[in-house]
C-alpha cells in the first residue's frame, strides 16, 4: 500500500493480497457510469473496509507521524505531503480568512484545525473513521481556541448542503481510498460555491508502477500502470485494507466530468534538505520519481 504517510504494513507486491486468488466482483453499475469491472470492490465494501482500517491503524499512524503532521498541537498544521509543502507557504486554497471550507478524509483533523486557527470562518473536518476523529477531539482538549466541526462521514456521499463552501481540500485523505472517484469529485462540486477551490493531494499516479520499497528494488517498474485492479489485504477472510488507483487521465476526466476546471498539476520536488526515508518514501526514490500529485481545481 502507498498512502501518504504510509501505513507501515508489508510493501505493496501486487494489487491484490486476496484469499486463494479470489477478488469479490462489483456487479452494481457504478454511480459514476464507470462500468463494473471483475477485481473491483464497490463503494459500500471500500468504505467498511476503511473504516476497520483506519480505526485500528489510528494510534500507530499518530505515533510514527503525529510529529511531522502537527498532530499533537490543538492549532495543527497543514502539510500537503511527504515532499513537507505547507499551505502556509504555497497558499493554494487563496484566501483563508473569512472563508468556509471543507476538508475531506481529515483524519485527526491537523489541516482543519490549522485553517481554523488562521481565521476561516467555518472550517468542516469529514472522516469515516471514528478512531481518526477521537484524536483530533483529543488534541483540542479545552483549547480555547477556534475549532472545526468534525463529522464521521464517507466522502461517497458528503452529508452537506450545496453550495455551502468557498474551498474544499484534501492532503491524502480518502479520495484513494473510495471506489466512486468520480461520484466524490462530483459530491465536491456539489458542496462548492461557484468560483470556490478544490485541491487534494494524491500518491502521485506513477508510482503504481513501482513496489513500495525505499531501495533500488523500488525503482523498477514491475506493475501495471494501466492495472485498475485496486490492491487489497484481507485478514481471516475479511477485507481489511482497499487502495484504489487511478491513471493521470482518469483523475483529470474524473474533475472535468463533475463539472470542474483544472488549474494546475503540482509534483513537489523531494526537498535538498530531505533525507530522511519514510518508509516507501525515500531520497533515493525522490530524486527519481514523482511521490506526490496535487491537483488544483475550480468551479466555474
Ligand atoms: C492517510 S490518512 C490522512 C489523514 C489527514 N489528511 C492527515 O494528513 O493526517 C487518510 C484518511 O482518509 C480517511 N478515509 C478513508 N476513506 C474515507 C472515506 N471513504 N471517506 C472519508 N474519509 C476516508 C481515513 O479514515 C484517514 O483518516
Amino acid at each position: 500500500m502507498s498512502a501518504f504517510p504510509p501505513s507501515g504494513d508489508a510493501p505493496r507486491q501486487a494489487h491484490s493480497a486476496s484469499p486463494a486468488g479470489e477478488v469479490p466482483v462489483d456487479a452494481a453499475p457504478s454511480p459514476s457510469g464507470r462500468p463494473a469491472v471483475a477485481g473491483m470492490i464497490d463503494a459500500g465494501e471500500s468504505d467498511r473496509a476503511s473504516r476497520f482500517w483506519w480505526d485500528s491503524d489510528a494510534e500507530d499512524y499518530h505515533r510514527r507521524h503525529g510529529g511531522f503532521l502537527g498532530t499533537d498541537r490543538p492549532e495543527g498544521d497543514f502539510v500537503w505531503c511527504p515532499e513537507g509543502l505547507r499551505e502556509a507557504d504555497v497558499g493554494l486554497l487563496g484566501p483563508i480568512e473569512g472563508r468556509d471550507i471543507l476538508e475531506v478524509g481529515c483524519g485527526s483533523a491537523p489541516c482543519a484545525r490549522w485553517l481554523a486557527a488562521n481565521g476561516a470562518r467555518r472550517v468542516v473536518g469529514i472522516d469515516i473513521s471514528a478512531g481518526m476523529l477521537g484524536r483530533a477531539v483529543a488534541a483540542i482538549g479545552a483549547s480555547p481556541g477556534p475549532r472545526p466541526y468534525l463529522v464521521q462521514a464517507s466522502a461517497q456521499h458528503l452529508p452537506l448542503a450545496s453550495n455551502s463552501f468557498d474551498a474544499v481540500c484534501s492532503a491524502f485523505g480518502a479520495i484513494p481510498f473510495v471506489a466512486d472517484t468520480a461520484g466524490v469529485m462530483a459530491e465536491v462540486a456539489r458542496v462548492l460555491r461557484p468560483g470556490g477551490r478544490w485541491v487534494f493531494s494524491v500518491n502521485h499516479p506513477f508510482r503504481w508502477a513501482f513496489l513500495d520499497d525505499p531501495g533500488p528494488e523500488g525503482l523498477i517498474a514491475t506493475l501495471s500502470y494501466f492495472d485498475r485492479t485496486p490492491y487489497t489485504e484481507y485478514e481471516d477472510g475479511r477485507l481489511t485494507y482497499v487502495e484504489h488507483h487511478r491513471t493521470v487521465g482518469d483523475r483529470i476526466r474524473d474533475i472535468v466530468s463533475a463539472g470542474l476546471v483544472l488549474d494546475d498539476l503540482i509534483e513537489p520536488e523531494w526537498p535538498e534538505d530531505g533525507e530522511t526515508s519514510w518508509e516507501q518514501w525515500s531520497p533515493l526514490r525522490g530524486q527519481l520519481l514523482p511521490a506526490t500529485a496535487i491537483f488544483v481545481c475550480h468551479k466555474p
